[in-house]
């Protein structure tokens, strides 16, 4: 007999209740995280509004403009100034070294003066504090985002979601519809999340991932929010709005999904097992030349100095020279010899003798 699983029909109206009140908080506490997102990160270009741009300086950084630069520049704070002159200074300041002596003597009498009647950490907390050397050069670097603080924010980030997406996904496995449609839906939250997070890293180094960081991040709040409706919607309004015509159009509607949904997914798992023997093939066989190259690695650290006759260094030329035509790479590195064979594959010899029996056994391979 099939087993069947339970579905929101199955549940109590108290269970249905405290998981229509969840999914609520979460959606609620999800729009506020977007509206947080938006009020720290919508002015670093210097333009109001969210773009591309000012995900790519959040991550990359900006060559050209810093915060307080864009804010005076053109920006809302410009008007706060009491002439152009006092402009220039902090701008000449900005695009100098930014030492402190000179801050001393040509900012901050105009930051004292125009600035921390509001920039100031006893008036407004959450304003950039202006009254202090430290506190300006927070907002006059130019750089992106620092590698140790994106690693924090990760884990925090990835520890968090991974338990809301959880507890979202488990109650949205109630809700009514084509199995495949619902093991995609499923599984697209974490996926996107996983995205998200590594592409930021990567957004450090190559601006144009933003474009990644935002499309992850977009597809996984959609899809959240699609099994925040779906699963409310089912739980309170589906069986009293839906006439039976709708629902089988519904479900026709997700058969149609199904039907190229499906086929995408047995080509992939297709694919996937047609290729795992290579790339395991591959793998050991590189893993196996790292593990080599570690072992000799390690030997050469272990090794003492070398001191060699004229003979020997003779010999050895002529070894190096014979791997030098097969297009190896070999190094005298002070405590014996380094050879590359290969990027990955590399070997080390303590002595002469090493060396010259490497050389032979491979001369006689080849
Ligand atoms: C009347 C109060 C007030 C004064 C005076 C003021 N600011 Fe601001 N400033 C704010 C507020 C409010 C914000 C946050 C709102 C925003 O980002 O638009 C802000 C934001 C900023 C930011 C952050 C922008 C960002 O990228 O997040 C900078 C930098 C700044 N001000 C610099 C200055 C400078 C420099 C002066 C003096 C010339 C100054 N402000 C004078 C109220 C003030």
């Amino acid at each position: 007999m099939e087993k069947r699983c339970l579905r929101f029909a199955d549940i109590s109206v108290s269970e249905k209740m405290l998981y229509s009140l969840f999914l609520m908080t979460i959606g609620i506490g999800y729009l506020f995280a977007l509206t947080h997102m938006y009020y720290t990160h919508q002015m670093r270009d210097g333009q109001a509004g969210m773009s591309i741009q000012d995900v790519m300086i959040a991550y990359y950084g900006s060559q050209d403009q810093t915060r307080i630069g864009a804010a005076i520049n053109g920006g809302p704070m410009e008007a706060n100034l009491k002439s152009a002159d006092d402009k220039e200074k902090i701008l000449a300041w900005l695009s100098s070294d930014k030492s402190e002596a000179s801050f001393a003597q040509n900012v901050a009498p105009i930051l004292n003066s125009s600035c921390v009647g509001c920039h100031n950490p006893d008036v407004n907390p959450s304003l950039p504090n202006l009254t202090s050397y430290d506190g300006v050069m927070e907002v006059a670097s130019s750089k992106g985002a620092s590698l140790t603080g994106l690693v924090k924010i990760s884990h925090i980030h990835l520890f968090g979601i991974a338990f809301i997406l959880l507890l979202v996904g488990r109650i949205f496995i109630y809700s009514d519809m084509s199995v495949a449609l619902k093991r995609i839906i499923v599984v697209i939250p974490f996926l996107s999340m996983l995205i998200d997070t590594l592409s930021w890293f990567i957004t450090r180094n190559n601006p144009n991932f933003a474009y990644v960081v935002v499309a992850s991040g977009a597809l996984m709040g959609l899809s959240m929010g699609a099994q925040i409706v779906i699963s409310l919607y089912q739980m309170w309004l589906g069986e009293f709005l839906l006439s039976d015509a709708q629902q089988a159009r519904v479900k026709k509607m997700a058969v149609s999904v199904q039907a190229w949904a499906l086929p995408i997914l047995s080509a992939s798992k297709r694919y996937v097992l047609k290729t795992a023997p290579v790339v395991w093939r591959n793998g050991v066989s590189i893993v196996r030349k790292l593990a080599l190259s570690g072992y000799h690695v390690a030997r050469y650290q272990l090794n003492s100095p070398l001191v060699l006759s004229a003979v020997e260094q003779l010999n050895a030329a002529q070894y190096a020279e014979r791997l030098l035509d097969k297009g190896y790479g070999v190094w005298f590195a002070g405590k014996g010899w380094l050879v590359k064979e290969s990027l990955l594959s590399w070997l080390f010899f303590g002595s002469v003798d090493e060396l010259e029996s490497y050389v032979t056994r491979s001369d006689t391979y080849v």
